[in-house]
């Protein structure tokens, strides 16, 4: 029997059912709350509503846990790569070895970007955020691919998700050469993801360039930690951006300016600038009293999660990945003794230990990128390259929802009532 949440307004009740997912919290279903009460629910920031049903990622904030399609990602990165882990997402299971092949193909074969696409990069300043240059490219997509814009026709859906996977890495190595002066690259389709990805980063046709198996490795697991993490700010512009029927390429485009905010995927950068600031382990106690200040703006980036309330499991692997990769490639590098210094200081903090602030996705992830010689301008765009696999299995989810309705959320307002129009004098 479904529960019921009774709301008494003014002395009249009103019942409200009870929903149960599959894990989790429970929610209560408001959707006729406005027609039996006339009024609205008031939550900014979203903290206690639940935008949509899904069923792709699942995490308990509390207990520190992250499952795609029902998978723990420490299995997924122990036993997949990245393209297993999007068919996992996008299409609900892991893929047997023709379906794997299949996708594969697929992928390999939308690797390329139209030619006259490339033009486009001519119009960016050559100091141009390379986050920037990606809004304003896969943007741009929507203007090429006119055969995968039916987003009611099932195949061109599926079309339009190949080719958002198979473009991002290319468009994203076409930033970070364009800004550096050097030839746009091409894609080579006898390499892996993360391969293709890393030789159309630092290849140059005047040399010949092997990519490091440590390096991909590397490469491919931030790629699957980073692939979806449910209704967070950019997969929840994505879904409403889409819930317009605005064609994928414009909505995916809309999901990479919400990752670019410091709050959001731009904190990788924001870290190894903090660490970078605090220089030397002595000034971390100084910093840390700046994070706790409530005058001052500063905050730990790195730390703190709005769900996670526990160490973010992504960190955890993180953190390891960040020892091996260092110790593989010879690296020493004085941030991460920084880093490890401030993480130890801050889970002793009464402060982080009452406000359950633990080191997220992005604490280790710039060290290791530094270490992969990857610029901080080029963290997020990484961030962005794996998240569209998440953003499209999230879009693809919604589209074939038959309850998808436009999102058109309401508002407490408080400005002036009508009033009647007069110029000051
Ligand atoms: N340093 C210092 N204090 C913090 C921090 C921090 N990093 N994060 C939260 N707090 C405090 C905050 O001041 C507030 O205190 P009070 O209750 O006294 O007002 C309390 O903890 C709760 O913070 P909040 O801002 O209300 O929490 P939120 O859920 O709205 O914000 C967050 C989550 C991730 C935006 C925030 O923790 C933050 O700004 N962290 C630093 C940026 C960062 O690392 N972002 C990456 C997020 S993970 C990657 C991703 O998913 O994109």
């Amino acid at each position: 029997m479904t529960r019921k949440a009774i709301l008494t307004i003014d002395g009249k009740s009103i019942e409200l059912p009870i929903l149960q997912g599959s894990c989790g919290p429970e929610v209560i279903d408001i959707r006729n709350l406005h027609q039996e009460t006339g009024l609205f629910s008031y939550d900014p920031g979203f903290t206690s509503t639940a935008s949509c049903a899904s069923a792709i990622t699942y995490i308990d904030g509390d207990k520190g846990i992250l499952l795609y399609r029902g998978y723990p990602v420490q299995q997924l990165v122990d036993n997949c790569d990245f393209l297993d882990t999007a068919y996992l997402l996008i299409h609900g299971e892991i893929p047997g070895v023709s379906e794997k092949e299949k996708f594969e193909r697929s992928i390999s074969s939308h690797t390329m970007v139209h030619e006259q696409l490339r033009s486009f990069f001519q119009g960016f300043r050559r100091d141009a955020h390379p986050m920037a240059i990606m809004v304003g490219i896969v943007g741009a997509l929507s203007a090429f691919y006119h055969d995968s814009l039916d987003i009611d026709d099932v195949e061109q859906r599926e079309i339009a998700t190949h080719r958002l996977i198979a473009k991002m890495p290319t468009i994203a190595a076409m930033a970070f050469n364009y800004c550096r002066g050097r030839p746009l690259p091409y894609p080579q389709n006898g390499l892996s993801y993360a391969q293709n990805f890393l030789k159309m980063m630092f290849s140059l046709p005047s040399e010949s360039y092997q990519v490091n198996p440590i390096v991909a490795r590397a490469i491919d697991r931030i790629f699957i930690l980073h692939a979806d993490h449910e209704q967070n700010a950019s997969t929840s512009t994505v879904r409403l951006a889409g819930s317009s029927r605005a064609n994928p390429f414009a909505c995916i485009a809309s999901g990479i300016a919400a990752l670019w905010g410091p709050a959001h995927g731009g904190a990788n950068e924001a870290v190894l600038a903090m660490l970078r600031q605090i220089g030397t382990k002595d000034k971390i106690p100084e910093f840390i009293e700046k994070a706790k200040n409530k005058n001052d703006p500063f905050r730990l980036m790195g730390f703190g999660h709005r769900v996670y309330k526990n160490y973010d499991p992504r960190a955890r692997i993180m953190r390891k990945s960040c020892h091996e990769v260092l110790e593989q490639l010879g690296i020493h590098d004085p941030l991460l003794e920084i880093a490890i210094e401030l993480e130890k200081i801050a889970l002793e903090d009464p402060y982080f230990i009452e406000k359950k602030l633990y080191p997220n996705v992005d604490f280790y992830s710039g060290i290791i990128f530094s270490a992969l010689e990857i610029p901080p301008s080029m963290f997020t765009v990484i961030f962005s390259v794996a998240r569209t696999v998440g953003w499209v299995a999230q879009w693809n989810e919604m589209m074939a929802d038959p309850a998808q309705k436009i999102g058109r959320p309401r508002q407490l307002y408080l400005g002036h009532p009508e009033r009647k129009f007069m110029r000051p004098s």
